[in-house]
């Protein structure tokens, strides 16, 4: 271990953080397993992180009240950090009641909750805490990932205020401005001649042999469990800190959906809370992908009254992988590598899968920035759009309460929010001396 990473607080682990259970052959895994996937099922085999939900519970509280942001929810996650670092704490991220934009779409009442405003402007940043928590309680200071977008450019930002070392792979063809932000943050940039697969596939054999610690949110199932606090966080904020107040939830959370992460872990966050007694109803959460990557929303139609009942196996049997086509990057994704974890989760909750055009997540872009004042990247505003379709389709009502996940910000993707705008013809200037 390096001299920076020495001198920062230790990390300690969750004594009511059980292991892991795979997804597809519910096979369990202790918290000693080093591996991130099943070792039957392989990389489809997903793992996901199992608590002793009645030792949380009797432990009297979901809060550790002496840490702040997402850490705040300690007990739910597998890793806690024995003292803040005001530098590197992530969350706690504004709810808006976005009531103008909510009477324009004919909705009682919409809630947005913006997670534009973390350190690295995406959601992303709740796995990476999570993430350079878990390197240092094992005492490994370099992290990698494979990544072009939010995912890479949030572990730069974080493992460079925490002093780590990060190394990233991208496909050579990756956008250079993107490139410069990670090498700016002091990356280690390393781009592959080849495609994003490729590129991930040789971080996950360069990670093995240098024992670097995996930033791949596809594998380690550690991150998604970071990913669940934007979802505590929106229902503390709404119950006020579970004190009974469960008829203030919303009836429906809609959240973009790629590879499948963050629906997994928002649904997954609303059972636990049950499973606790802290909440009585769970929402629908509606998963939104963009019309030209949407293997999820496919399979899902096609399988009918059956999504409930499916097992692992019928459920990777039912996704089949698509050439994706999005102008929302993010989530420009062939086959969710967590397409099992999804599925399941979001059928526990009575949820879906809805596909939206990319011009519906335009004019999302727009809605959010004009009558929210936020500004959404299109991945990000994919939730909004999700909105608009879910209405049409009669998955929502206008007496739902409905709350939106706003996933990274705008700026990263200027361009896109460009695409309908109407630049004004400049005016002449005041004459000279008049
Ligand atoms: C801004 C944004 N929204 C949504 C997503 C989709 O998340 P997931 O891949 O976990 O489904 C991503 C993933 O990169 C993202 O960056
Ligand atoms: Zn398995």
């Amino acid at each position: 271990m390096n001299e920076a990473v020495s001198n920062l607080p230790v990390v300690r682990g969750n004594p009511h953080w059980l292991g892991c259970r795979c997804v597809v052959c519910d096979h369990e895994y202790g918290t000693d397993y080093d591996g991130f996937v099943c070792s039957d099922c392989g990389v489809d085999g997903i793992l996901d992180a199992v608590y002793d939900y009645a030792a949380i519970a009797t432990a009297g509280s979901v809060y550790d009240a002496g840490l702040g942001g997402l850490w705040r929810f300690a007990p739910l996650l597998p890793v806690r950090p024995a003292a803040d670092h005001p530098a590197w704490t992530v969350g706690d991220t504004p709810v808006h009641f976005a009531d103008r934009l909510g009477d324009h779409l004919g909705l009682r009442h919409l809630i947005l909750k913006d997670d534009t405003c973390l350190p690295s402007a995406s959601l992303k940043d709740r796995a990476s805490a999570v993430a350079v928590a878990r390197a240092r309680q094992l005492g490994i200071d370099h992290l990698a990932c494979a990544s072009t977008g939010n995912a890479a450019a949030s572990l730069a930002v974080l493992t460079a205020r925490a002093g780590m070392t990060c190394t990233i792979f991208v496909p050579a063809s990756a956008p250079r401005a993107k490139l410069a932000q990670l090498i700016l943050h002091g990356a280690h940039v390393i781009p592959v001649d080849g495609t994003y697969d490729q590129a991930f596939d040789l971080s996950i054999e360069e990670m093995a042999k240098h024992q670097w610690y995996s930033r791949n949110c596809a594998h380690n199932p550690l991150l998604v469990e970071g990913k669940k606090t934007v979802a505590l966080e929106l229902a503390s904020a709404l119950t006020d800190g579970f004190s009974g107040g469960h008829g203030d939830l919303p009836d429906a959370v809609l959240v973009p959906v790629g590879d499948g992460c963050i629906i997994s872990s928002v649904a997954k966050a609303f059972i636990e809370l049950r499973e606790m007694g802290l909440i009585e109803k769970i929402p629908r959460i509606i998963g939104i992908q963009a019309a030209g990557a949407s293997p999820l929303a496919q399979g899902w139609a096609a399988a009918g009254k059956s999504q409930k009942d499916m097992s692992g196996t019928e459920i990777l049997a039912a996704i089949h992988p698509v050439k994706a086509t999005t102008f929302a990057d993010s989530i420009s994704v062939g086959i969710p590598r967590n397409r099992v974890k999804a599925w399941r989760n979001v059928a526990a909750t009575g949820g879906s899968f809805i596909a939206v055009e990319d011009e519906t997540i335009a004019e999302a872009i727009g809605l959010l920035a004009r009558l929210a004042g936020v500004f959404a990247e299109p991945s990000g505003a994919t939730g909004l759009a999700g909105v608009l379709a879910a209405m049409d389709q009669g998955l929502i009502s206008s007496s739902d309460k409905v709350a939106v996940m706003v996933t990274g910000h705008g700026l990263k993707d200027a361009g896109a929010g460009m695409k309908n705008l109407d630049m004004p013809a400049p005016v002449p200037p005041l004459p000279s001396g008049g």
